[in-house]
C-alpha cells in the first residue's frame, strides 16, 4: 500500500494528546479555517479567468483600494467562521471595528484575527498571496467580547500561521509545539503534512525590504539595511536581495531558506510612524511561527510577541527571520536610539 501522507487533521489529533489545548473546539475552529482557506485557494486560482480581478472600488480602514478577491476572502472568512460555534469575535484587517458573532448563532471562547488576503497589490499579476491568522481566547467573563479581548500581547496566541496561494496552496502554522507545513493535494482536496518541524536557519543569505523607501529612513535603518548588502559584514559577502512585496511569501521563503524581512518605520507619511505593517492581524502570528521555527521578530528595539497594542489597527516596524540576522539587526538599530 502507497503512503498517502498524514493530513492535517491527522496530525493535529496525533498531537492532541501532547497540546492539551487542542481540544474538540480548537480542532473544529482550525477546520473550519482550513475549509474556508480551500475555497479561497479555488478563487485564487481560477482569478485570471473569471469578473473577479480588479478593485471594488471601496476603501479599507487602512485607506487602500480593496480589490475584489480581498473583499471574498474577507466575506467567506466572517461568514463561514460566524457559524462554525466555537469562536466569539474576529478582527479583520478589512473592518474598521471588531466583528462579533451574533446572538442568534452559537459561540465559543475563541477569537479570530486574520489578514484575509495579504499582497493583494500582487492578485492581478499571478503572484504568490496568502492569509494570516491568529487564534486567542476571549479574556474577560463579561457576556460580551470588548476591544480589550483584542488588545493582548503577541504571547498570548493559542494558534497561528498562514495559508500561502502560490504554485501549491500552503499551510504553516504552530500551537506553540514548534511548526508543520502542509501542501494541498487537490486531487483529494487535503492538507498533508510536507514540511514537520521547520527550524529557520541561524543566520540567511537573503535580505528582503522595499528599498524604494530609503531616502525617508532614519539613519540607523538605513545603517542596518546596509550591513546586509556590505562585503564587511559578518558573512563576509553582501546578502541577496529578495522583495516580493507579499510579506506572507517573502516570510515563507526566508523562513525555510533563512534571511530577514524587514518593514521600518518611514517618514513619508506622518499619519505612519511606525511603519506600514499592523501588529495584531500580520507582525504577532508571523512572529509566533517564526519564534516556534527558531528565529525572532522584533520591532528594531523590543520582541514583537511581547508588544500590547492599544489600537485593533496598530501598525509595527518589522524586523523578522533568522535570529542572528534579527539580533545583528536589533543591535544596529538600538545603538541609533
Ligand atoms: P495587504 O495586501 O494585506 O494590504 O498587505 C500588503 C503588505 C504586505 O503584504 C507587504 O509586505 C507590504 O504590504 C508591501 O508594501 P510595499 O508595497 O510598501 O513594499
Ligand atoms: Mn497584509
Ligand atoms: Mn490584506
Amino acid at each position: 500500500m502507497e503512503n498517502t501522507g498524514i493530513t492535517v487533521m491527522e496530525h493535529l489529533l496525533i498531537h492532541q494528546k501532547e497540546n492539551p489545548l487542542a481540544t474538540g473546539n480548537f480542532t473544529r475552529l482550525l477546520s473550519e479555517l482550513i475549509f474556508s482557506a480551500k475555497i479561497i485557494s479555488r478563487e485564487v486560482k481560477k482569478a485570471g479567468l473569471v469578473d473577479i480581478l480588479g478593485l471594488t472600488g471601496k476603501i479599507n480602514v487602512q485607506g487602500e483600494e480593496v480589490r475584489k478577491l480581498d473583499d471574498y476572502a474577507n466575506r467567506i472568512l466572517i461568514y463561514r467562521m460566524q457559524h462554525c460555534g466555537v469562536i466569539c469575535a474576529m478582527a479583520s484587517e478589512e473592518n474598521a471595528d471588531i466583528i462579533e458573532v451574533p446572538d442568534h448563532l452559537p459561540k465559543g471562547e475563541y477569537i479570530l484575527i486574520f489578514d484575509p488576503l495579504d499582497g493583494s497589490s500582487n492578485i492581478d499579476v499571478n503572484v504568490n498571496i496568502g492569509t494570516i491568522f491568529s487564534i486567542r481566547k476571549k479574556k474577560s467573563d463579561r457576556k460580551y467580547v470588548t476591544l480589550e479581548d483584542f488588545l493582548q500581547k503577541g504571547t498570548e496566541q493559542i494558534a497561528a500561521g498562514y495559508f500561502l496561494y502560490g504554485p501549491s496552496t500552503m499551510l504553516v502554522y504552530t500551537t506553540g509545539n514548534g511548526v508543520d507545513g502542509f501542501t494541498l493535494d487537490p486531487s483529494v482536496g487535503e492538507f498533508l503534512l510536507s514540511h514537520p518541524n521547520i527550524r529557520i536557519p541561524e543566520t540567511g543569505k537573503v535580505y528582503s525590504v522595499n528599498e524604494s523607501n530609503t531616502s525617508y529612513w532614519d539613519d540607523n535603518v538605513k545603517e542596518t539595511v546596509n550591513y546586509f548588502k556590505s562585503p564587511e559584514n559578518e558573512r563576509g559577502k553582501p546578502y541577496t536581495s529578495r522583495y516580493i512585496g507579499s510579506l506572507v511569501a517573502d516570510f515563507h521563503r526566508n523562513l525555510i531558506y533563512g534571511g530577514i524581512f524587514m518593514y521600518p518605520a518611514d517618514k513619508k507619511d506622518p499619519a505612519k510612524p511606525r511603519g506600514k505593517l499592523r501588529l495584531l492581524c500580520e507582525a504577532a502570528p508571523l512572529a509566533f511561527v517564526v519564534e516556534q521555527a527558531g528565529g525572532a521578530a522584533t520591532d528594531g528595539k523590543d520582541r514583537i510577541l511581547d508588544l500590547k497594542p492599544t489600537l485593533l489597527h496598530e501598525r509595527v516596524p518589522l524586523f523578522i527571520g533568522s535570529k542572528k540576522d534579527v539580533e545583528k539587526a536589533t543591535e544596529i538599530m538600538s545603538k541609533g536610539c
